[in-house]
């Protein structure tokens, strides 16, 4: 069974609090949308496995620690995901980027593909998949199946909010596959929203509604 770590860090749960607010402009929502992707990045990367390197300071030899040459893939799931991108790079500027274009069907729910573009390598690095918002689960449950079938061994789900819902169903199709998220919300609406949530991400983020 996959863990899921919900991140209650005062920063992530103030910036979220203001982006849950349905009078955030768009400018504050996409930078709040970035900042806490950062900060939820930071957490999400604790077990990167380190080597010893020593280091010549202007006063003498300093033991340190550097990342073991982990190979990185952010995969955002389009549109919404997008929105993550900027403040995973801060914080692992080596990382490449995949992308997953995905949308749900209004009537069915279902996600339709209409993207896929990843790094040669890609099966050679663990993938964080970055998406805000966990509702079904139909997305990043599809999204990481098509990873997997690319050939990717170690996969991440970074999610700003989850429902109960989507939560269930990653751990059912995807128990390998650790879940981050900063709020479990309490449930879906009718047409599949989750509840209280913040709204439409993608239309918040990119202002189209
Ligand atoms: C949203 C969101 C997720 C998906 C979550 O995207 O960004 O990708 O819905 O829902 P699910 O868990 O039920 O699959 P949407 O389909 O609205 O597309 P967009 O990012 O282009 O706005
Ligand atoms: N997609 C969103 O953008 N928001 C939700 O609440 C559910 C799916």
């Amino acid at each position: 069974m996959s863990r899921v770590c919900v991140f209650d860090h005062p920063l992530i749960q103030h910036k979220l609090s203001i982006m849950r607010d349905k009078n955030t402009s768009v400018k504050e929502f996409r930078e709040l949308v970035s900042e806490v992707a950062m900060l939820m990045c930071y957490e999400a990367t604790r077990d990167l496995v380190t080597e010893p390197v020593d280091v010549e300071t202007p006063c003498g030899t300093a033991h340190c620690n550097r990342i073991a040459g982990k190979k990185i893939v952010i995969v955002p799931i389009l549109r919404a995901g997008l929105g993550m991108v900027d403040g995973m790079v801060n914080m692992i500027p080596s990382a490449k980027v995949g992308h997953i274009g995905l949308y749900r069907d209004p009537a069915t729910l279902e996600p339709v593909k209409y993207y896929f573009k990843m790094p040669p390598d890609v099966s050679e690095r663990d993938a964080i998949v970055v998406d805000p918002m966990l509702a079904t689960g139909g997305s990043a449950s599809a999204a990481i199946s098509f990873l997997k079938d690319a050939g990717v061994k170690r996969i991440k789900l970074m999610s700003i909010i989850g429902a109960p819902e989507g939560i269930a169903r990653m751990q059912k199709d995807h128990p390998d596959v650790d879940i981050y998220v900063a709020a479990e919300d309490d449930h879906l609406n009718e047409i599949g929203y989750i509840v209280p949530g913040l709204g439409d991400a993608g239309d918040r983020i990119f202002g189209t509604k």
